[in-house]
This record gives structure tokens, sequence and C-alpha cells, in this order.
């Protein structure tokens, strides 16, 4: 009988496999574990934090469109003392690798953040959220331009400290996202979650109206997988040494093993958790017997692995 050894690691942190959850799809993973231990997972990434509690966007914020779905949530959440209050704790107890992702409205708010964090024992990671479609002020999304980018990511590094990885989380509405990517490697980040959703919209044709309260939304779910494809390839073509969690539409073993083999080292499984709890677990599965079958015994040795003998 084969074995794998399906662990991965992000900077300096090993994780026992590599299907995390992906931000905002399942909060800090509180309705999943109804349904299976949080351990199995090889870390649970929370919806990004903000300073203060955010109600959010106006209703209504999701809408479903063909192979994927649109949201505008606009970053709700209990705000960062509620959250090292109540989250964090209740994940440390259930033994949960846990990522915290921090998302901010200025660069100073992002160091804030990153101050509150530094002393929390449990975090393996913080990823942070550039790239949040949803905000008022398009201004505000940071990776759509290096300069801002960079900006982000100094502040973090200057006031996370110690050895905590930091994974920029970039946005695929750019026109070079390996630019983007190669400022904040240049910044310090340890790793890139690519991609978080593209900018859409979907006009109701009975009301004859924008379906979103916010008019705009993000898109995820199958209908992006290929541009998440394209976007790690580019990425890891240019960077192959910097770990990369992939993500968008990803929802069987087979698309995971897709981004796997364009140079993901960890996959975050979102949309398919929506219709399917038991998603990311039935991936991770799928994705160990898929690489068994290649003849793999290191999942380490598939990252990237259609680079090989292509120019
Ligand atoms: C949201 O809360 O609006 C989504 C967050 C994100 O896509 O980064």
């Amino acid at each position: 009988m084969s074995t794998l050894d399906f662990s991965t690691k992000i900077g300096s942190k090993r994780f026992s496999n590599p299907i995390f959850t992906a931000s905002g799809c399942a909060s800090s993973g509180q309705e999943l574990s109804q349904f299976f231990p949080l351990t199995d997972l090889g870390a649970i990434v929370t919806k990004s934090i903000m300073t203060k509690a955010r109600t959010g966007r106006m209703t209504p914020r999701m809408a479903e469109t063909p192979s994927g779905m649109l949201n505008s949530i606009g970053l709700q959440g209990p705000g960062i003392d509620a959250f090292l209050e109540n989250d964090i704790p209740w994940l440390v107890e259930q033994k949960a690798k846990v990522i915290v992702s921090i998302a901010g409205e200025s660069v100073d708010e992002y160091g804030v953040l990153s101050r509150r964090l530094r002393a929390v024992s449990g975090i393996s990671a913080v990823e942070v959220n550039i790239s949040c479609p949803n905000v008022e002020n398009r201004g505000q999304v940071f990776a759509c331009h290096p300069d801002t980018s960079v900006a982000v990511i100094e502040s973090v590094r200057r006031n996370i400290g110690g050895e905590l990885p930091i994974i920029a989380k970039l946005s695929p509405d750019v026109t070079d996202i390996v630019e983007i990517a190669h400022a904040v490697i240049n910044a310090g980040v340890d790793g890139l979650a690519l991609i978080n959703t593209l900018l859409g919209m979907v006009i109701d044709t009975t009301t004859m109206r924008p379906k979103l309260a916010g008019k705009t939304g993000g898109l995820s779910g199958p209908a992006i997988r290929p541009v998440a494809v394209r976007a790690i390839y580019q990425v890891h073509q240019a960077f192959p040494n910097i770990p990369i969690v992939g993500m968008g539409g990803v929802s069987n073993g087979r698309d995971a093993l897709e981004l796997v083999l364009a140079g993901a080292s960890a996959i975050s499984v979102g949309t398919a958790s929506f219709g399917n709890p038991m998603a990311a677990i039935n991936i991770k599965n799928q994705l160990s017997e898929l690489l068994i079958q290649r003849g793999f015994n290191d999942f380490r040795d598939a990252i990237g692995f259609a680079h090989r003998g292509v120019q």
C-alpha cells in the first residue's frame, strides 16, 4: 500500500495537509466544526478581520451566476477585540491551525491589526487581504497597484514582529499579477494567496436593476478556476520558491490537483463549502488519492509539476 507525505510548508510553518478553508467562506470554523474536527484540515483561514465591528453592505449581497456566485458582503465582522476574545481562544481549544486574515481601510489600520496579533499565541500565519473588491472606494483595493501593496506589507512587516509568516492575498483584476507579486515579495512576504474574487455584476432583467445592493460583487466558484490556474502558473514560473495558497473554484480533488500542478503549495476551499460543508474534506481525500495514483509519495513533489520540461 502506497503512503503519501501530505504535509506542506508556508514560510517557517508546517501544515499536516494542504487543504485550508478560504477566508470569508467559513467564518472562524464554528459551523464547519459540526461536520468534522477542524484538525482534519491543514488550516482554518478566518474571515478577514478589521479594527472595528462592521455590519457590511446592504442586502441583497449574494447572487448566483453561471458556475459561480457574486458576493458583496463588505467585510462584515466582529472587529479585532471580539475576535481575539472569542474566536481565537475557541480555535485554539479545537487545536486547529489558524491563519488570521486581516483587512484595513488604510495602511495604518493594517499596522494596528498586526500589532494586536503579534503577541497572540496559536496563530500560524497572517493573510493580508489587500484585494477585497467590495469596498466603496476602489482606491482601497491596495493590490491593484504595486506601491500601495508594498506600503501595506511594509506596515505589517514592521508591526507583526517575530517569525509569523505573512501571506499577501492578491487580486486577479490587474494587468500583470506577476508585477504585484514581485513588489510584495520584495517587501517581505513569505507566501501569496491567489486569487481573490473578480469584480462582477448581475442585472435582474425583471426589475431591470442591479441584483446586488452594492451593485458590484466578487465572482467566485468554478467559473473563475481557469483564471486562478493562469495566475498561479504565471507567479510560480516567476518565483518558484514562494509558496502559493491557491484558490478559485476548487470543487473536487481534480480541481485541487490542477492548482497544485500550476504551483500551489496549499489549496483553499471556499464557495464549494456553501453547497456541501464536507467539500474540503472530500477534496482532501480525493487529492491524496489522485497523487498516489500518479506515483507521488511526497505532496511537495507535485507542486508546480506542470512547469517541468515546458519552455
Ligand atoms: C467581502 O467581505 O466583501 C469579501 C471579502 C473579500 O473578497 O476579500
